[in-house]
């Protein structure tokens, strides 16, 4: 499967630390914000991977990751003109997903747990559209699935005033290769974006749409707003203390999932400045060696 990370958007919730730099550049404890969506692709076992940004940060986006080589990982480069809508991702990747089906994570979605549910996503999707529901106390900032006795959904309303249940719509969507046809119907919201609900909208119209629920053992966190961003580098941080290991480290993801073999982890690892997280990379190649 291909996945897709969008970067874009305005981030103008947390102007103005957005003003000079793309959101999805600022850290998150010890790393950018993008190592974590691209941690949670590769988990998935995704080495084909689009990374749309804006025009302005490309450059900056291409300083961090290149064009994945290093990470055992090929990527290519797409710009959104301006923030036209998340479902905008399938028009502007056409051609990169090639009809195929295509995983979409937004640059700014961090998930942590284990990762079967991802795993298993991937390996049983056959067709359509497959989402997830996760329960939050706040659904009315997300795309809001309902659901009837029988837990089939019955509908998703974008940011509702009056939500009909608790369980929002992560950043994380599995796709068939239908998607950038489908995308390319939709007429612009009143807030001239193509929505991504909208999108979902239609597969669960053809019955083309799963939602799976996440459980509670699973942390989804978004980092939109100074609060939630906040929240991110604290959780993140605190588990990194705790354990010792690090949570959306590529380099050790890349190792780990066997995109990188020892040579050429440690080969990388020989680029990279003297600096605690070298240090920390030096300790799993030496413990998974010896
Ligand atoms: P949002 O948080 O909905 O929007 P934003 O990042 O522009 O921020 P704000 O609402 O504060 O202005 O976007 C979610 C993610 O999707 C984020 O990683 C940016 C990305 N995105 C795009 O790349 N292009 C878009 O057109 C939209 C709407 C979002």
């Amino acid at each position: 499967m291909k996945g897709i990370i969008l970067a874009g958007g305005a981030g103008s919730r947390l102007y103005p630390i957005s003003k000079a730099y793309s959101k999805q550049l600022m850290y998150v404890y010890d790393k950018p914000m993008i190592y974590y969506p691209l941690s949670t692709l590769m988990l998935g076992g995704i080495r084909e991977i689009l990374l749309i940004t804006t025009p302005e940060d490309q450059a900056s986006f291409q300083r961090l990751l290149g064009d994945g080589s290093a990470l055992g990982l090929k990527l290519e480069w797409a710009v959104q003109e301006e923030p036209k809508g998340i479902a905008q991702a399938f028009t502007i990747g056409a051609e990169f997903i090639g009809g195929e089906p295509v995983c979409l994570i937004l640059g700014d979605n961090l998930f942590y747990g284990p990762y079967n549910f991802f795993r298993e996503a991937i390996r049983g999707f056959g067709s359509g559209a497959l989402i997830f529901g996760y329960r939050v106390k706040d659904p009315e900032r997300y795309g809001v699935v309902e659901y009837d006795a029988s837990d089939q959904v019955l509908s998703i309303e974008e940011k509702p005033l009056k939500p009909k249940s608790n369980f929002a719509v992560p950043g994380l969507y599995i796709y068939d290769g239908e998607v950038s046809r489908r995308a390319a119907r939709l007429q612009p919201s009143p807030r001239g974006e193509l929505e991504i609900t909208d999108l979902n909208r239609a597969y669960l119209e053809d019955g083309q749409l799963r939602v799976n629920r996440l459980g509670r053992g699973i942390a989804w966190l978004d980092t939109g707003t100074t609060e939630s961003l906040l929240e991110a580098n604290s959780f993140i941080g605190s588990i990194e203390h705790r354990q010792g290991l690090k949570i959306g480290c590529i380099e050790e993801i890349a190792y780990r999932m066997g995109f990188l073999d020892e040579a050429a982890f440690k080969a990388l690892l020989e680029t990279l400045p003297r600096s605690p997280y070298r240090e920390y990379l030096e300790q799993i190649a030496k413990d998974e060696t010896h």
